[in-house]
């Protein structure tokens, strides 16, 4: 059985099977349209999210499934104390597969432990959120064209932005990459990443105005200020407009620069961007369910 708690857990051979199947349900969803009927997907979110519990949701559904689960942790026998390794455990009785989402680093990976069912880590605290990063790489792909050879610029609040952290380590893997962050001080990328880019020899740049790098971006990926992962509130406040992606910034970009989001924004791009062709935040969320049907049928070993 497998599960899925970071984009490593995936060979670059088993991506690309994974991003073939995604674009086959994209060009032909009825073939799949009943690929799951016998299944149930339980989506158990201990912390807030619209995207990704609603996109496995409508992706299980669209593939003839059910689902199961709860939104927020006070509803759950969390509130009475329950563990995740209890909780999955009951899970695996009730459903056949498990998305979950929790405000602790780990706790997916606990639960999967115990799990009698394939657990899919759907964000753990500011760590990691390998399906938003399978529906970055899917959009690259599709957009781009190729997960080779590119600039991306990735920014915000790359401290606590557990897509950002999943994103370098999953693009790590292929060619020609080079990475420019751009934060603030207070918000730069964990000394563990810039580590491990050293160490595998890959250049990056780290810089704090947005403007002088972005003609050489080939890919902007814009990110919120995590405010739930902040200490104090007056740190956040500070920081939280420290960029704004606008249209007289976007005259400074390539003609074929993509802008990413893993959404929800709230102040970083403002909303004259959203109609630039090059804005591709909401393509990438509807790429996001594509991949997720990839990933449930893989996960389940269904072979349609
Ligand atoms: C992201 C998350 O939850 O980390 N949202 C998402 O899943 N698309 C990004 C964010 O909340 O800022």
């Amino acid at each position: 059985m497998r599960h899925l708690m970071s984009p490593l857990d995936f060979t670059t051979e088993e991506l690309d099977k994974l991003f073939d199947l995604a674009d086959e349900i994209e060009k032909n969803p009825e073939k799949y349209a009943h690929a799951c009927e016998d299944k149930i997907l339980a989506t158990c979110f201990y912390e807030p999210s619209t995207r990704t519990r609603l996109s496995f949701e409508s992706a299980m559904i669209r593939l003839g499934g059910r689902v199961i689960g709860f939104s927020d942790a006070g509803s759950s026998s969390a509130a009475k104390g329950e563990s995740v390794s209890d909780t999955i455990r009951i899970i695996s009785c009730y459903a056949d597969i498990c998305a979950m989402r929790h405000p602790k680093e780990g706790a997916p990976m606990v639960a999967a432990e115990k799990s009698g069912i394939p657990v899919i880590n759907a964000g753990d605290g500011g760590h990691q959120h390998p399906t938003q990063t399978l529906t970055d790489l899917l959009t690259i792909r599709s957009l781009h064209g190729s997960l080779h050879n590119f600039t991306i610029g990735l920014c915000g609040d790359l401290k606590f932005g557990r897509t950002v952290h999943s994103l370098i380590n999953a693009l790590v893997r292929y060619e020609g990459i080079r990475f420019i962050f751009i934060s603030p001080e207070e918000l730069r990328v964990p000394d563990y990443i810039t580590d491990m880019l050293r160490e595998k020899g890959i250049s990056y740049e780290e810089v704090i105005r947005l403007d002088d790098v972005m003609p050489q971006l080939n890919m902007l990926y814009m990110t919120r200020v995590q405010k739930e992962r902040f200490f104090n509130e007056e740190d956040y406040v500070r920081l939280k407009d420290f960029y704004i992606l606008d249209s007289s910034k976007m005259k400074l970009a390539r003609n074929d620069m993509l802008v990413l989001h893993p959404l929800p924004r709230v102040n970083e791009i403002s909303v004259d961007v959203d109609d630039d062709p090059r804005a591709a935040y909401f393509r990438q969320a509807q790429y996001g369910v594509y991949v997720r049907m990839a990933l449930i049928l893989t996960l389940l070993e269904i072979n349609v």
